[in-house]
């Protein structure tokens, strides 16, 4: 990426990556190679508390499909949802945020107890250093889609389970098909891994490009901000995939109006 404006650099420390480096010194970081051990050293203690990797399912027939619904029945349906027994324990669902013709969409894992509380995704301090990783890299919230891999929220943020995912699965489909991204940004091992269904560990995923769907829509994979919240020193990784999904993102659009 070219030299970093002011605006990026103040955005940078918000997010709290250092910006003291002179500006060629940025655009040799963006080039660093991975430092894959360190990463899979940190996604080890990251999958400390593992969901078993994903596994394949079927889903119950008396489930109503979502792979045909419009933007209003999909958020109604999803709203009515019992397909799991997360349904007991939320507050209400939280069926995802921001502008439904986005370019980029960002994928995280559930909803935690302020997003249950407000039916909105990522609304906590999670929220606030995603808000400003996306500002990062010039893109506003509001002009971003942002959902998640479940609808409810998991009683005390424990991971989902498969058959969670499993039942979530076809809401979070039908929303790609329906905004149809340029990109899709993966927030986490569980966002991840269950987007793709694979179960590699976040830091060999990292760096890596990889595609959903028929349509092979590109999916870059970072870390979660609640982890990077909890592990600063990692922020400067996620800074490289940002630059990495931003690259991405401008070949894939380049010539375009
Ligand atoms: N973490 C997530 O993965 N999603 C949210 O909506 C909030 C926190």
């Amino acid at each position: 990426m070219a030299a970093l404006d002011q605006r990026r650099q103040a955005m940078l420390q918000r997010m709290g990556v250092d910006v003291w480096r002179p500006r060629d010194e940025v655009a040799e970081i963006e080039a660093t190679p991975l430092d894959v051990a360190q990463a899979e050293a940190d996604s080890e203690a990251q999958a400390s508390s593992t969901v078993p990797p994903p596994r394949e399912l079927s889903a119950p027939s008396a489930w109503v499909s979502a792979a045909t619904l419009d933007w209003p029945a999909l958020a109604a349906c999803v709203a009515d949802c019992t397909r799991c027994e997360l349904s007991r324990t939320r507050t209400q669902t939280v069926f995802g945020v921001g502008d439904r013709q986005a370019r980029w969409l960002v994928i995280g894992e559930a909803p935690g107890a302020e997003e249950d509380k407000r039916g909105e995704p990522f609304v906590g301090r999670a929220g606030q250093l995603l808000n400003a990783m996306l500002a990062a890299i010039g893109l506003a919230r509001e002009a971003v889609y942002i959902a998640n891999i479940l609808k409810c929220r998991p009683p005390q943020n424990r991971d989902p389970k498969p058959e969670e995912v499993l039942a979530c699965r076809d809401y979070l489909d039908r929303q790609i098909a329906l905004i149809q991204p340029t990109l899709i940004l993966a927030v986490g091992r569980i966002a991840a891994q269950n987007l793709l269904k694979v179960d590699t560990p976040i830091g060999r995923m990292r760096g890596q490009l990889h595609h959903y769907g028929a349509r092979s829509i590109p999916v870059v994979v970072t870390y979660h901000p609640a982890y990077l919240l909890r592990t600063p020193s990692d922020k400067r990784k996620a800074w490289d995939d940002l630059c990495m999904a931003l690259a991405t993102y401008r070949e894939r659009t380049a010539g375009l109006p």
